[in-house]
């Protein structure tokens, strides 16, 4: 007998509108399952919807980034917070790869086994942080968060080609540049555990950029734009943000930013330095 065919977007649509945790990844477990089985048809639906809120669970409260607790490692309430905030990211970062399949339906088929590969990895970071919240006395949800992520990601709805340029090239990939430092910090308070999720976390990482690098790039060449060009572009058109250093090179490298690109964020390093010597 042959199993019936599901439309990919209609099912990544309700794992990602989907508030219940335990739903949710069975959902996205399932989304894996029938991916390998090739049970998926990919049939554009008629209306995608803009996502101001997405599926998480009413926990944690999300607040203005000022009004989190310090995610100072030194006192307890610090290394939760920062362990918190990573399970925050992970969590999110569920959401940001099934968006980025909901919503953009005339990609290549390639595109949609990336982002759910990416979904499935990110799945497993989050349950293995908040595993690990859980052994030091905290759930997810027990602190609050905040929503920039996502604000970004619905920022960043209208086109495939920005979206990547601003989501994993710039919000993930500032990810691998802060994650050794804090792998250092937490080794010198002895949280073995969560060193090695962290060393779990940056390798995985580095692949999700390199997705973002790979479709980003994808979308240059098809409207024949120039990818650094277009980078800058984007960058100033939509991002608020500041872009700091010290930066990763060797894992920016791995997830795919060009020679030069590196040289670029090499000139904003020394920058921060020059400021930073005056
Ligand atoms: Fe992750």
């Amino acid at each position: 007998m042959v199993a019936a065919k599901h439309n990919l977007f209609e099912q990544v649509y309700a794992c990602l509108m989907c508030s219940d945790l335990t739903e949710k990844i069975q959902r996205l477990d399932n989304l894996l399952d029938d991916w390998s089985e090739r049970r998926f048809e990919f049939i554009p639906l008629q209306k995608v919807e803009r996502i101001p809120d997405p599926g998480r669970p009413s926990k944690p409260e999300l607040v203005a980034p000022k009004a989190l607790i310090r995610r100072r490692v030194g006192s307890r309430e610090g290394h939760l917070a920062l362990m918190h905030s990573i399970a925050h990211i992970e969590f999110n970062a569920i959401n940001l790869a099934l968006d980025a399949i909901y919503r953009f339906q005339q990609m290549p088929i390639a595109y949609y086994q990336d982002w759910l590969g990416v979904a499935g990895e990110e799945a497993y970071h989050f349950q293995m942080v908040r595993e690990h919240l859980y052994h030091m006395g905290c759930e997810y949800g027990d602190m609050p968060a905040h929503n920039g992520l996502w604000l970004t990601t619905y920022e960043t709805d209208h086109d495939v080609m920005v979206r990547m340029a601003l989501v994993p090239r710039t919000l993930e990939a500032r990810g691998l540049d802060v994650t050794p430092p804090m792998i250092k910090r937490l080794r010198a308070i002895g949280d073995h555990r969560g060193v090695e999720i962290l060393k779990i976390l940056l390798r995985d990482e580095i692949g999700h950029v390199a997705v973002g690098t790979r479709w980003y790039r994808y979308e240059c060449e098809r409207r024949q734009l120039n990818p650094f060009d277009e980078f800058q572009r984007i960058l100033n058109t939509y991002f608020h943000g500041d872009i700091r250093g010290p930066f990763n090179y060797a894992a920016r490298e791995q997830a795919g930013f060009s020679e030069q690109e590196i040289a670029w964020l090499k000139s904003i390093e020394k920058q921060t330095f020059d400021f930073n010597d005056d």
